[in-house]
């Protein structure tokens, strides 16, 4: 079988790693377009809630040994309203598709809303596919095809989904994950048991980058399509970012471990604790900040925002925003100034997510579980649009810097 015979090149690649070979070779970047959808009121909260319900009850399952379980979670289906799009090429010649940048899922696929295009390249496996993420989901076939990823990025087999069935993805036709590849166990089947190289794994042997590890820019905005993120393989952007990058291991705790998972504490203003250091992952399928729900009483009490029914998320008033204070990120020692501003939903957007105008929301919202559970904050888009973000699988941590958008007033 195609999927086992790559398992060995997976774990010679790992292997190796440990003693990285210099290969001389640049970092190769692609556009990521970030999209707010405003054809429909979308709920933003539910959605991301459904998400984050729906990782945690897989990677529970899984730390718990069981690759077979199918997590059923009956929430209703939400589909997103920002996302951040890749426009990448499947097959030859290449057909175009546009993928959800998603660090939360390690399964690449297509055929949400394009149809899979065969050609040549085309390799159907004898394996379905399934993964739920929570307010969405997909099933389909396994196929192995050419995915160009940008030009001089082509991974001539990469394993991927042809979903036959999908919900939750309207509007773009499927996903690129780049999570850890431990998160592919159990979504084959009959083969459960294989990991699926995922598409920066298969670079890597391939050796058309030198380091298993990928950077992220995004950017905070208040316009509905624009081309300002940008994800590089194989190293960073030096031009994305200000002064060093701060690693955080990949967090020991269960079940936020099986993500790119770290720990962190989080301060308001200058001697308010909102969380304790404590284990959580970094996600970017996930719009908001969500954080346990201790941490969110202790942050309402702190700015006075209370919850709005029509958006579902939290909400001040302008005398409220006037003296907002930073939130402080301490990750591995490292402590990351969160704005005032970075706290708020872009205004310009307000009516797109259900609000009004002129109403002041906050992308710090409720997680729904208490801390102490392993999975006690989610770094959204909303954190990852203030700070450069590094995903080093060779070196299992998590890398943060500073932007020029970090202390951006665009909200
Ligand atoms: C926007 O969302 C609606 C409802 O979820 C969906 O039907 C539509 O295809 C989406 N459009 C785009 C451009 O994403
Ligand atoms: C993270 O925090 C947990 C306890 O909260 C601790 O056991 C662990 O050593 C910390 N560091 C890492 C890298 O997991």
């Amino acid at each position: 079988m195609f999927l086992t015979s790559l398992l060995p090149t997976l774990l010679l690649a790992l292997a190796v790693s440990a003693n990285p070979i210099i290969v001389n070779r640049s970092p190769i970047t692609l556009p990521i377009a970030r999209r707010v959808n405003v054809t429909s009121v979308h709920n933003l909260v539910r959605h991301d809630l459904s998400r984050a319900k729906a990782l945690r009850a897989r990677a529970e399952a899984k730390a718990g040994g069981d690759f077979h379980i199918d997590v059923v979670i009956s929430e209703a289906v939400d589909n997103q309203a920002v996302t951040y799009v890749a426009a990448v090429g499947v097959g030859s010649p290449a057909t175009t598709y546009d993928l959800l940048i998603d660090t939360g899922s390690s399964n690449t696929w297509v055929g949400a809303t394009q149809n899979y295009v065969r050609t040549s390249t085309s390799v159907q496996t004898s394996n379905r596919v399934s993964v739920t993420y929570g307010s969405g989901s997909f099933s389909g076939t396994e196929f192995t095809d050419t995915v160009t990823i940008a030009p001089g990025l082509v991974i001539p087999t990469q394993s991927i989904g042809v979903a036959s069935r999908s919900v939750g993805f309207d509007g773009f036709d499927g996903i690129l994950g780049i999570g850890p590849v431990g998160l592919t166990l159990g979504t084959l089947s009959p083969a459960t048991n294989t990991l699926i190289p995922t598409v920066t794994d298969n670079l890597f042997s391939l050796g058309t980058i030198s380091a298993n590890q990928i950077g992220i820019s995004f950017a905070p905005t208040n316009t509905f399509e624009t081309l300002n993120g940008e994800l590089t393989w194989g190293g960073t952007d030096s031009s994305k970012f200000s002064g060093s990058i701060g690693f955080a291991p990949i967090t020991n705790t269960s079940p936020s471990s099986e993500f790119w998972g770290i720990n962190q504490s989080v301060r308001y203003g200058a001697a308010t604790t909102i969380l304790s250091n404590t284990a959580g992952i970094v996600d970017t399928g996930t719009t908001l900040l969500l954080l346990a729900s201790d941490a969110i009483t202790r942050y309402r009490a702190a700015t006075g925002a209370v919850p709005d029914a029509s958006t579902g998320l939290l909400r001040i008033t302008a005398a409220q925003f006037a003296n907002l204070q930073s939130l402080f990120f301490n990750i591995n020692g490292v402590t990351y100034e969160f704005t005032a501003n970075a706290q708020l939903w872009p205004r310009a957007l307000n009516t797109a997510i259900g609000g009004r105008a002129n109403n002041i929301y906050l992308i710090v919202s409720d997680l729904g579980t208490p801390s102490g559970e392993g999975f006690d904050f989610v770094n959204g888009f909303a954190f990852l649009e203030r700070f450069y973000s590094v995903f080093d699988t060779a070196n299992r941590r998590v890398g943060f810097a500073t932007t020029p958008f970090t202390r951006s007033t665009i909200n």
